[in-house]
C-alpha cells in the first residue's frame, strides 16, 4: 500500500517536500511545490491521433481495452508524442458493466448502447458485484504502462500514470438510460421515487469501483480520476441528496488505497462548493468558469484541474496562446494546478496544435 495523501501532506509541511516524490504531476495533486505546471489532456489518446486511428483500423474500442499490449501501447505512443506529464491507462468508463452483467456495445456515430437498460429494483438486484477480477485486463494494462515509464525522464521527472473509473451517477445514468442522454429522465425518475433501488444501485457501484480502483493502483496506477462527466445535469439539492454521500465513499475508499483521487465533470460551475464536500484532492474544472473562479469557489485546500476549451484547439495559434496563458496566469504559479482541457480532445483536433499547447505550458515557469 502507499503512502497515504494525507500523511504525504503533512510531511511535506514538516519536512523538505522537494525529496517527498519525483512526479511533478503527483506533487501538484498534493499541493506540493513543482518546478513547473504539469499538463496531460484528457482523451489524449483520440481519434484525433493518426497513430490511434492507425490501431482503430485493426481493432474496435473494446478489443483495444481488452488487449493488456495494445491499451499499453496507445496509452505510451499518445503520452510520448504529446511530450506530457502524465500517462491516462486507455480504457472506458463503461468496462465495469460487463461483470456486473450489464451487456453494452459501441455503435458507431451513437456512443455506448446498453441493450437491456436497469431499471427496476429486481434488476439493480440482480447486478453482480462479485467478478471484479474480470476486469484484471486493464490492471495488466497499467502494469505494462508502469514498467515502461519506470525511469525518470531526461529532466529526471517521473511520469505520472493515472488509473480512472466513472462516478457512481455516472455509471447509473449510463445503465438506466441505455446509453447517451439529454434529460437523464429515467435516471431522475429512480432517484426521485425508489428508495431502494437507487440507494442499491450506489452502494452496488462503489463496491465494484472501489474493487476495480485498488487493481489498478495495485498495478501502478499513481492517481485515480474518478469520471463524473454528467454531474451536472443534477441541480445543487439533487447532487446533495442523490450523490454527494455516495461519490464521498467512493472517494474516502479510493483515497484508503493510498493515492490522490482527482474528481472531474463537466458543468460543474454552480455545483463545485459541494463537490469538494467529496473531499477530493484534485477537482476538474470544465472551461465555462474562469480558473480562478472556480478555485475560489472550492477553496484554497483542494488543487484544481484545467480548464482551456478544448474547441480552443481549432483556433490561430496567437488566439491558443493567449488562452493557455490566461488559464496559467488564472493560476498564477500556486502549488496544485495540473493544466488540463475543460474537457476531451475532439475528432479533427490539429495534432500540431496539441502539441504546441503542451510546450507552451512546458516552458511556462512557475513564478
Ligand atoms: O486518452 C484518453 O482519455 C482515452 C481513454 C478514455 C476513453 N474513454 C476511450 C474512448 C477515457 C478516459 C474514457 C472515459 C469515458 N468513456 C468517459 C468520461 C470522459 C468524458 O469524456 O467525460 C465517458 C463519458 C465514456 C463513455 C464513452 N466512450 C462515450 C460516451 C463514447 C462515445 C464518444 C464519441 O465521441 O464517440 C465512448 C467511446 C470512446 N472511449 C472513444 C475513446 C477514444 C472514442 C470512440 C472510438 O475510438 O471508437
Amino acid at each position: 500500500m502507499k503512502e497515504s495523501p494525507i500523511e504525504a501532506n503533512d510531511a511535506a509541511v514538516a519536512d523538505q517536500p522537494a525529496t517527498l516524490g519525483t512526479s511533478r504531476f503527483v506533487r501538484a495533486c498534493l499541493r506540493q511545490p513543482v518546478d513547473r505546471t504539469p499538463v496531460w489532456l484528457l482523451r489524449q489518446a483520440g481519434r484525433y491521433m493518426p497513430e490511434y486511428m492507425a490501431v482503430r483500423k485493426h481493432h474496435s474500442l473494446l478489443e483495444i481495452c481488452r488487449t493488456p499490449e495494445i491499451a499499453a501501447e496507445v496509452t505510451i505512443t499518445a503520452a510520448e508524442r504529446l511530450g506530457v506529464d502524465a500517462a491516462i491507462i486507455f480504457a472506458d468508463l463503461l468496462l465495469p458493466f460487463t461483470p456486473m452483467g450489464v451487456d453494452f456495445e459501441f455503435l458507431a456515430g451513437e456512443g455506448p448502447v446498453v441493450h437491456t437498460p436497469i431499471r427496476t429494483l429486481e434488476q439493480v438486484r440482480a447486478l453482480r458485484t462479485d467478478r471484479v477480477e474480470e476486469l484484471s485486463y486493464v490492471a495488466q494494462a497499467i502494469e505494462r504502462v508502469a514498467r515502461h515509464f519506470a525511469a525518470p525522464r531526461t529532466d529526471g521527472d517521473q511520469l505520472g500514470i493515472i488509473g480512472f473509473c466513472g462516478a457512481p451517477f455516472t455509471l447509473a445514468s449510463y445503465m438506466i438510460e441505455g446509453g447517451s442522454s439529454r434529460n437523464y429522465i429515467e435516471t431522475k425518475r429512480m432517484m426521485y421515487s425508489d428508495r431502494e433501488a437507487w440507494p442499491l444501485l450506489m452502494e452496488k457501484l462503489i463496491g465494484v469501483l472501489t474493487a476495480y480502483a485498488a487493481q489498478q493502483v495495485q498495478a501502478g496506477a499513481d492517481v485515480i480520476q474518478i469520471f463524473d462527466s454528467w454531474a451536472g445535469a443534477l441541480s445543487v439539492t439533487d447532487y446533495r441528496e442523490y450523490c454527494l454521500a455516495p461519490t464521498t465513499e467512493l472517494v474516502r475508499r479510493i483515497q484508503a488505497l493510498g493515492v490522490p483521487v482527482i474528481y472531474f465533470g463537466v458543468d460543474t460551475a454552480s455545483l463545485l462548493p459541494t463537490m469538494r464536500q467529496t473531499g477530493a484532492d484534485v477537482i476538474g474544472l470544465d472551461w465555462r468558469i474562469p480558473l480562478s473562479e472556480g478555485w475560489k469557489a472550492l477553496g484554497e485546500t483542494c488543487a484544481v484541474q484545467g480548464n482551456l476549451d478544448p474547441i480552443t484547439l481549432f483556433a490561430p495559434q496567437n488566439v491558443l496562446r493567449a488562452r493557455v496563458h490566461e488559464v496559467l496566469d488564472a493560476a498564477a504559479g500556486r502549488p496544485g494546478h495540473i493544466f488540463n482541457l475543460g474537457h476531451g480532445i475532439v475528432p479533427g483536433t490539429p495534432v500540431e496544435n496539441v502539441i504546441q499547447t503542451v510546450k507552451w505550458v512546458q516552458e511556462h515557469r512557475a513564478q
